[in-house]
């Protein structure tokens, strides 16, 4: 295992122009602070600038109100009407996606256009997400029940991976090939910045930066609602445990016990970092 000085060192080797150095009688906790600060500074996106006059003001009461006269507007003359009653002003027709908050370890952010926090998409079927990954930041695997998505990396490198369909083991004829037992296959590769990745509907899909360096993507979906599944909160949350057991085809693997202990620690959101990665980037690593 790496010290935190030799962690610190190796940030300091591969990261930084001017490094600066660690007193050694700082506390663990002052020295990590002193490391997310150094990370903000060397990450041009943590200063993220905003144009307020992109900013929807309104507040979530009254973006509500504004979805439910959208949704009943009949032409795009009224729902014009709704959204621009001051033209020029664009500001119902602008989502701010810049978060300006979050710093490693925190594996990254997503930020999801939907019908209900802008709602000027409803007529349109689309929604779209801008996604700020951080080193060594994961986009857990997951599942869009409602929407295909094209992604495309407008900075730094991520891999994106997709795993594939179940073949021929539902729904088979009488005669037919049997069932396919074990791993699906995955597809995945590295996109570098302007490459996008498509991720059909409902197939589980991932990303992780693999770079010491932020990432940025930006994720078109065609419905308005696309909606988010983890796979392992998801699989891992069906009862009784025994029916895990089973569906894995090997009940040694996970004791119900054991799945019963995995619970509460399964992740919903995009905040995991990879800890091989974390350790090769110096990111503290919990
Ligand atoms: C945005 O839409 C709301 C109606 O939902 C309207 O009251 C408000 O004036 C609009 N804002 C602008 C800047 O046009
Ligand atoms: C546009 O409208 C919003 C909300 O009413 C307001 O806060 C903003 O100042 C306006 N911008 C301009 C350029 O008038
Ligand atoms: C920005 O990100 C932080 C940390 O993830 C979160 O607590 C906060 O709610 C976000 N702000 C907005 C406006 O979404
Ligand atoms: C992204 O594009 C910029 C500008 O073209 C280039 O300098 C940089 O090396 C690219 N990064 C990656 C990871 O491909
Ligand atoms: C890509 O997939 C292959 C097998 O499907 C796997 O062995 C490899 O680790 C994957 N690569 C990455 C970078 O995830």
């Amino acid at each position: 295992m790496h010290s935190l000085s030799s962690v610190l060192a190796l940030l300091v080797t591969a990261s930084i122009a001017s490094p600066v150095a660690v007193e050694e009688t700082q506390t663990l906790e002052a020295r990590t602070a002193d490391q997310y600060k150094r990370w903000d500074d060397m990450n041009p996106l943590a200063k993220r600038n905003v144009n307020p006059d992109t900013v929807n003001v309104l507040t979530p009461e009254q973006l509500t109100a504004q979805r439910n006269a959208l949704l009943l507007a009949q032409s795009e003359t009224a729902r014009e009407a709704i959204l621009f009653p001051n033209p020029p002003n664009a500001s119902n027709d602008t989502f701010q996606f810049i978060n300006n908050t979050v710093t490693p370890p925190t594996g990254g952010t997503i930020f999801l256009s939907t019908i209900n926090n802008f709602p000027a998409l409803g007529a349109t079927g689309l929604a779209q997400a801008v996604g700020f990954v951080n080193p060594c930041g994961l986009n857990t695997p997951h599942w869009h029940p409602r929407a295909n998505e094209f992604l495309t990396v407008v900075q730094g490198s991520l891999i994106g991976a997709l795993i594939l369909e179940n073949d021929n083991g539902f729904g088979n004829v009488v005669g037919g090939p049997a069932p396919i037992i074990g791993a699906l296959p995955q597809i995945n590769t590295t996109l570098s910045n302007y490459t996008g990745m498509l991720f059909p509907k409902g197939l589980i899909h991932w990303q992780f930066n693999n770079e010491c360096e932020p990432a940025v993507f930006v994720a078109g979906f065609d419905t308005p609602d696309p909606g988010r599944a983890e796979a392992a909160r998801g699989f891992f949350s069906a009862e009784p445990d025994e029916v895990i057991s089973a569906s894995t085809g090997f009940s040694d693997f996970l004791t119900p016990a054991q799945i019963k202990g995995l619970r509460p620690t399964l992740t919903s959101s995009f905040t995991s970092i990879v800890e091989s990665c974390a350790k090769k980037c110096g990111i503290p690593f919990e």
